[in-house]
């Protein structure tokens, strides 16, 4: 039964010669349609390993014919059966049931997926049900498979996996926008002098959701020269975007003895890299989105392993959006930072490619990024790719400690929680530097998905923890 012998769909759709196969075969699935005529019914199942149905043909000489009368959209089902090429159209095998079990039914009067196409906004109500459909099945295994290119990538070149901490007292970013962990009774909070007494919370100090795992990381890097993290980050940003989340996951490669031009060359041949992944090992999928979802989907992702990304410094971009003529909402100034229209100006119509845009000023980037020699710009980078914008933000980061320390104060920042980052800068700093790719700012990408809510399983955004 169920588990032992089991065949994944995908194994019996993928095989080459009809006599590698043992026949019969035990699968298991649920139900997307069925379909009876002239005394034999077809049900088409699914068990999430392909985007390509099964075909169950089932005919009175099945004992459990019976059966399939009760057969509905949604149910989950055993089939013993042969494998055999298909007399039919549209698909290459079938399985000829010689029987068949029905686990769990699906009444048809209440199971929510229909066979018509819904819309995306009403299968987010449904985020239990959704991987069921080809559009989330689909989103999935890119998912998957880009998850694991990234973690080959890093491996192939000897970077070290690291685990950062999710709960944190110091803010990376230094730009707020965090989660408070505690422990604290809300209704009824202990004070001292006034104040909420922060040393009768959990840690005796307030806590936090990390919103990025890069400055341990950088600890990591002073030890272990190439490392990266893979993780979930929060942000309590207010924003209602088709680009932000409140939980992401975020990829954060940290690099020792190693500049802005090195981590530029990294992460465009990490983007190329993981898009040469995903078109090689989910082509049916990919397949999928290019018709459904954006036409030029599998083109640009091949343009994009294939040719290098365009670099110019922010001072650049700023110049080139100032001459472009266009009217934008948000007012381009040298000195505020580039919105999303610019991004995607710039990406989209400037340059028709990836842009990596860098030195930008020092004032609207965080406070551990390197100073340049103008004073006035620091060593970062962003990477920008058209319909998203930002994908990846990252920086040489600051070694020297007195110039550090300079920016904390500048920033705002009590430098006292960030002894232990300091303490790096006094002890063998090294030039190094890293970034933090948007997971699923990622996979919304190379899918041509218009939404990232539809991307991450159970989106977490303003007003909306549902699942
Ligand atoms: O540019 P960010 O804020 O950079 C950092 O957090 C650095 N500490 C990274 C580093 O240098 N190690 O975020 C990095 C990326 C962005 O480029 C974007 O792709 C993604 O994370 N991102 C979000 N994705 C979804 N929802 C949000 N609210 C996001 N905020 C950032
Ligand atoms: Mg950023």
């Amino acid at each position: 039964m169920p588990t032992s012998g089991r065949t994944r769909i995908k194994d019996l759709l993928d095989v080459e010669r009809l006599d590698n196969v043992s026949n019969p075969v035990a699968v298991n699935g649920w139900v997307k349609t069925v379909r009876s005529s002239g005394g034999v019914s077809f049900v088409q199942i699914n068990d999430g390993s392909s985007l390509a149905d099964l075909q169950i043909v089932v005919d009175a000489s099945c004992p459990d014919y019976a059966l399939v009368g009760n057969l509905t959209t949604g149910c989950s089902l055993t089939v013993f059966g042969v494998l055999q090429e298909s007399l039919g159209r549209g698909q290459k095998y079938e399985v000829v049931a010689s029987s068949l079990e029905m686990l769990g039914g699906a009444d048809p009067e209440e199971y929510p997926l229909q066979k018509k196409r819904h819309t995306l906004e009403f299968l987010r109500e449904l985020a239990h049900l959704r991987p069921r459909t080809n559009t989330f099945g689909a989103v999935a295994r890119v998912r998957n498979a880009m998850a694991f290119g990234i973690h080959q990538f890093f491996q192939q070149r000897g970077f070290l996996y690291i685990q950062t901490p999710i709960i944190t007292a110091s803010d990376a970013e230094g730009a707020g926008a965090m989660f408070r962990a505690t422990t604290l009774d809300l209704d009824n909070l202990p004070t001292q002098a006034g104040h909420v007494d922060n040393d009768a919370d959990f840690f005796g100090r307030p806590a936090f959701l990390t919103v990025s795992g890069q400055l341990e990381a950088e600890i990591f890097a002073q030890a272990m020269s190439d490392v990266y993290t893979f993780g979930p980050t929060f942000r309590a940003e207010n924003s209602n975007t088709s680009r932000h989340l409140a939980e992401f996951w975020m990829v954060e490669p940290e690099v020792a003895f190693c500049d802005l031009d090195g981590l530029a060359q990294l992460a465009e041949d990490f983007l190329r890299g993981i898009f040469a992944h995903v078109l090689e090992t989910c082509p049916e999928d990919m397949a999928f989105f290019n018709r459904f979802y954006d036409k030029e989907l599998i083109a640009t992702l091949e343009d994009i392993a294939n040719s290098d990304f365009e670099r110019m410094t922010y001072t650049e971009a700023v110049r080139l959006l100032e001459e472009s003529g266009e009217s934008f909402e948000f007012p381009v100034r040298w000195g505020a930072d580039l919105q999303s229209e610019h991004e995607r100006y710039l990406t989209e119509r400037k340059v028709g490619r990836p842009v990596i845009v860098t030195d930008y000023p020092s004032a609207i980037k965080a406070f551990y990024m390197r100073l340049n020699d103008d004073g006035e710009t620091v060593r970062a980078m962003d990477v920008l790719v058209p319909r998203i914008g930002e994908i990846i933000g990252g920086s040489q980061r600051e070694e020297r400690l007195d110039v550090l320390q300079r920016r904390m104060v500048e920033a705002g920042l009590d430098d006292a929680p960030y002894w232990w980052y300091l303490d790096l800068r006094r002890y063998g700093t090294t030039p190094h530097a890293g970034f933090g790719l948007g997971f699923e700012r990622t996979v919304q990408f190379a899918t041509g998905m218009q939404n990232i809510r539809d991307i991450i399983a159970f989106p977490r955004t303003p007003r909306s923890a549902e699942f």
